[in-house]
Formats: structure tokens, C-alpha cells, sequence
């Protein structure tokens, strides 16, 4: 039997309050710019911080609802999906996250 450990790598990222409210924080995990997400409600997304379009810092957007809004031409990418709203057509990564004991982790997708 072959076991994937990639699948079994979540890694420790930070506290819950290390990201504020309706904000962002950044992270580098082997060399890879990620964003970390928290909604009004608490809730924590990654994804990669480049968005599609022409490389925007995800993270410099504005984060509503459970979007947030490329701070360079204002498309906005679902959270959960990583998917553009609306007329533009992209997406970025997701990552799974976990919550345990008010820390977060992550697990890279490849
Ligand atoms: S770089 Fe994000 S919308 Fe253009």
C-alpha cells in the first residue's frame, strides 16, 4: 500500500487572531506566496496570494463577504473556490485549512 504523506502534512500556520478581521495575512511555504484569509464570521480560507489575471497581491485586496477584491483591476474571487465572480473568468488555488485550538493549519495542494 502506498501512503501519499503529502496528504498527510498539515502544517501549523499561526493563531486565529494573528489574522485580523475581514483581513489578510501573508505567508511563504517552500518558496510559495500564500494568502491567508478571515471573514467577518471567523472564517479562515488560503489561497495562492497571485491573482490570474496580471499577478495582483490577493492579500492587498479588500476582503467582503466571503470574497476578496484584487486590489489591481477589482475582480473578485470566491474564498471557498478560489473562482472570479461575475464576467471575469479564472481561478486561484485553494488550500485546505484546518482549525485546532484556535491555531490554523494548512495543507498545500501541489
Ligand atoms: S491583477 Fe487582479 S484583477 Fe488584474
Amino acid at each position: 500500500m502506498t501512503i501519499d504523506t503529502a496528504v498527510l502534512d498539515w502544517r501549523d500556520l499561526c493563531a486565529i487572531d494573528d489574522i485580523p478581521v475581514q483581513g489578510s495575512r501573508r505567508a511563504i511555504i517552500n518558496g510559495r506566496e500564500i494568502g491567508i484569509f478571515r471573514t467577518s464570521s471567523s472564517e479562515i480560507y488560503a489561497i495562492d496570494n497571485a491573482c490570474p489575471h496580471k499577478q495582483g497581491p490577493l492579500t492587498e485586496g479588500i476582503v467582503h463577504d466571503c470574497s476578496v477584491t484584487c486590489p489591481l483591476h477589482n475582480w473578485v474571487f470566491d474564498l471557498k473556490t478560489g473562482v472570479a465572480q461575475g464576467q471575469d473568468e479564472g481561478s486561484v488555488t485553494t488550500h485546505p485549512i484546518q482549525i485546532r485550538d484556535d491555531r490554523v493549519y494548512i495543507q498545500l495542494k501541489g
